[in-house]
């Protein structure tokens, strides 16, 4: 079968399209036929050497594909289902432990940029009714985090207002998200072209954050007092999403695409009561209720361009240009 590998030191230029062996099914497995995977900034940290793993890896947390054959003790499956991977196959439900959250596909496990894997009975749910494999390939990791983040922590109520940061996979998924529940959606982004993009999917205020590099007082501005929650996705902007903030607000701490070097304005925070919450993707009960949240909002993915298996590197040699709107997937 085909598979896309990477070899460490990782880097883009070290990705090799290869035929590799069949996988072996154990018998509380399924045989997945993967169609799709859909680039995580996660994902481009790893192929691009700027997290440490352990050896060569085929990359790829997110993965929709159908079942074409299951082990002798499996249940839950039957050849045709249709399914999505999960970020942390071994995190179902609740607070995680260590063992729940310590393997990642593409990270500290092998990844689905194959055509194939054996797959633990437990580690898949169902695709959204009506999606294509391609547009369920976005949701594991980046839709996932954004549900997470507003439905499951910050208990988001219709008529909250919300700060987005960015137009990548995630924040265009949490802007999606956060105006199907109502909410009003303060959207940043360093394009004026993109953010008329981020109006057209519902975004009520838009700030160019290289225009206006003190985005988190204009937020708070425009908020009328400041949002109830900002969800931050540049680390070291953290005190801007702080300063977004009304009293008692929560900032969800999703990314470092700014680097990891913030120090925190502990004064502002403590007097704004704001409730920091960090966020690490979820378990699969989340997936599984986000599945339905999708089912009966009928919200489709933003797909911003699709690539062939065999030319992965080059799909994360787009992403790194920060040009893509939404998500890029690869389709196999
Ligand atoms: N903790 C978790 O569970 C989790 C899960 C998913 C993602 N993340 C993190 O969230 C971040 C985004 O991930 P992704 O997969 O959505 O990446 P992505 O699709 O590659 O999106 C990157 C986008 O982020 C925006 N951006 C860059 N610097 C920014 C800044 N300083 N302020 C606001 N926006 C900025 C840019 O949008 P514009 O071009 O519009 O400026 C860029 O296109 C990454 O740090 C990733 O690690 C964390």
């Amino acid at each position: 079968m085909k598979a896309c590998f990477v070899k460490v030191p990782c880097s883009l230029d070290n990705f090799q399209y290869l035929d590799l062996p069949e996988p072996i099914l154990a018998s509380n497995q399924v045989l997945v036929r993967w169609h799709a995977s859909s680039l995580n900034y996660h994902d481009f940290a790893v192929v691009a050497g700027m997290k440490p793993i352990a050896g060569d890896i085929i990359p790829m947390s997110d993965g929709a594909g159908e079942v074409v054959a299951v082990g002798s003790d499996v249940k839950k499956w039957a050849v045709g289902n249709k399914v999505m991977s999960l970020f942390f196959p071994d995190w179902i439900d609740g607070a995680a432990t260590p063992a729940d959250i310590a393997r990642i596909p593409g990270d500290s496990c092998e990844g689905y940029a194959s055509e194939r894997s054996a797959v633990d009975e437990h580690s898949l749910t169902l695709m959204p009714e009506g999606f294509s494999y391609t547009e369920a390939a976005t949701l594991p990791c980046a839709a996932l985090t954004a549900w997470r983040s507003l439905f499951a922590d910050c208990k988001l109520q219709f008529g909250d207002k919300v700060l987005v940061e960015g137009s990548g996979g995630f924040s265009i998924f949490a802007l999606q998200f956060a105006k199907a529940a109502g909410a009003t959606v303060f959207a940043t982004s360093s394009s004026n072209e993109k953010l008329q993009r981020m109006k057209a999917l519902g975004a009520d205020e838009l700030i160019n954050y290289k225009e206006t590099p003190e985005w988190g007082q204009k937020v708070y501005e425009l908020s009328g007092g400041g949002v109830d929650h900002a969800l931050d996705v540049g680390g070291s902007t953290l005190n801007q999403s702080i300063t977004a903030c009304r009293i008692g607000g929560n900032v969800s701490s999703i990314g470092v695409l700014e680097g990891v070097g913030a120090e925190v304005n502990l004064r502002l925070m403590i007097s704004r009561q704001i409730q920091i919450k960090t966020v690490m993707v979820g378990n699969r009960r989340m997936q599984e209720d986000m599945v339905k949240a999708i089912n009966a909002s009928g919200l489709k993915p933003v797909i911003d361009s699709s690539y062939k298996l065999s030319d992965l590197a080059n799909a994360f040699r787009y992403q790194a240009t920060g040009k893509h709107f939404g998500k890029i997937v690869v389709e196999y």
